[in-house]
């Protein structure tokens, strides 16, 4: 593997996320030499918009012997590349709002990642993943795959059924996010943990979190400290009240159930009724990010367009980018450091069907993830939650592989945010609809 001149394809480099990864990539530029960037997209206009904010940063910061270029050409954007990063949204922020809006028409979760909304998400988004996969292996069969478009289990498990060789890693930067956000809140040093941690992505549980400089497990005086009080949302999401509900629901979920640190998107599934009642039908979470990062990304494209000089960047992601060039980093120099990754079971998580797609953590070196078995069985409660989950996303990837309408219903129907076949037949019915141009033909 080539140590120097990295070249770093961003594919959905249009995304609103482009800017926190690149500055991750630049702050890392002694353990992480790039020096080309591209930014592969399907609109011309996204990615030219963020190949002008990237030049301007490139230039602000004056970081020399990087190349930058925008293409929508998947030859001129993979061959020669070293790391492939993903975060691309197939149907973008448009399709986002159908996924929320349209289960929440019927009283039921509408949300990115969870519920309806993410299998629609899941029966879009994994023919773009798959597509991507398929032109890296075409021009650059030894480069890797690091991952965060969503839904991140149902796209592994696609590439598992279809790539099961595929120089990939999935990952999602929500586990690093709550332990951070708790490190700041708690005044701990997240640099210290080592945590334990299983279940589907979006889907698991802390069963501890060791403190290495003050030698104990601190997952139970953290849970005593979030039943009280919840998290006030940290810098990197300022100003955005969804989060601060989403850690007003995570101590909610500790006052019912307070052995095991969840993770926040369980709310979903505990509590879709209290969801659904705090959610305003015709303004989800999509409006609020096109109104606030998209805008955002918008003016300082126009600040720059219009030579303005001062404060024209504004952003700030928290861990997300520096997550993900730490995996790179740990591939590069085959450094083991540990990650959260979404992968095939194996016997990771002992009494859990060894072909699902969890999220445990791993070392990850030259050769990929080494995920770590937890050698202890699960408990039943979470063991029953996590099989129907497991059941429904495998039925969905049924479903998109054999173009199966039944399948569909069927993955719909145990989805646990939904309580009736009906409802799960009507949101399907009208979301084929919505998703025409997207989804494979189901019959
Ligand atoms: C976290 C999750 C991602 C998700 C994102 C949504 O980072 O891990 O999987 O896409 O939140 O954030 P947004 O601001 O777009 O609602
Ligand atoms: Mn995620």
């Amino acid at each position: 593997m080539k140590q120097k001149n990295l070249n770093v394809v961003i594919a959905g480099g249009g995304s609103t996320y482009t800017p926190g990864i690149i500055q991750a990539v630049l702050n890392n530029r002694d353990v992480f030499p790039v020096s080309k960037i591209t930014l592969y997209d399907i609109d011309a206009d996204r990615n030219e918009d963020m190949r002008l904010i990237i030049a301007y940063m490139l230039k602000q910061q004056k970081h020399q012997g990087i190349e930058l270029i925008a293409t929508l050409d998947p030859e001129e954007a993979f061959v020669g590349c070293d790391f492939v990063f993903s975060q691309i949204r197939v149907g973008g922020l448009t399709m986002r709002e159908q996924d929320e809006k349209i289960p929440l028409k019927y009283g039921l979760v509408g949300q990115e990642t969870c519920g309806l909304g993410g299998f629609a998400y899941g029966l879009r988004s994994i023919r773009g993943l798959l597509g991507l996969v398929a032109y890296v292996q075409q021009y650059a069969p030894e480069a890797w795959i690091l991952n965060y478009t969503n839904p991140e289990t149902l796209i592994a498990e696609a590439v598992r059924r279809k790539f099961p060789n595929a120089k990939m890693l999935n990952a999602c930067d929500m586990t690093i996010s709550i332990e951070e956000t708790m490190a700041r809140n708690f005044g701990y040093d997240r640099n210290n943990w080592i945590a334990q941690y299983y279940g589907l992505n979006h889907f698991g549980w802390y069963t501890s979190i060791y403190d290495k400089s003050l030698e104990r497990d601190i997952m139970p005086e953290l849970i005593q400290k979030l039943r009280g009080t919840p998290m006030k949302i940290a810098s990197f999401n300022k100003g955005d009240q969804s989060w601060q509900d989403a850690w007003n629901m995570l101590s909610k979920t500790l006052q019912y159930f307070p052995e095991y640190l969840p993770n926040n998107y369980l709310e979903y599934y505990f509590f879709p009724n209290i969801v659904v009642e705090n959610t305003d039908p015709n303004y989800t979470r999509a409006n609020q990010v096109m109104d606030g990062r998209l805008k955002n990304t918008q003016e300082m494209v126009k600040k720059i367009r219009q030579h303005t000089d001062g404060a024209v960047l504004n952003f700030d992601f928290g861990e997300h980018g520096q997550y993900i060039v730490d995996m790179a980093t740990s591939i590069l120099n085959d450094s083991h450091q540990r990650f959260m990754l979404i992968v095939p079971n194996y016997g990771s998580i002992p009494n859990l069907r060894a072909d699902a797609v969890v999220e445990v953590p791993a070392y990850v070196g030259r050769t990929g993830a080494e995920p770590i078995a937890m050698r202890q069985p699960i408990n039943d409660f979470h063991k029953g939650l996590m099989e129907a989950q497991n059941a429904a996303e495998k039925l969905l990837v049924d479903a998109y592989f054999e173009h199966s309408y039944q399948k569909a219903l069927q993955a719909f129907t145990l989805n646990q945010t939904v309580s009736s076949a009906d409802k799960a037949k009507q949101v399907l019915d009208e979301m084929m609809i919505a998703n025409k141009e997207y989804w494979p033909e189901l019959s």
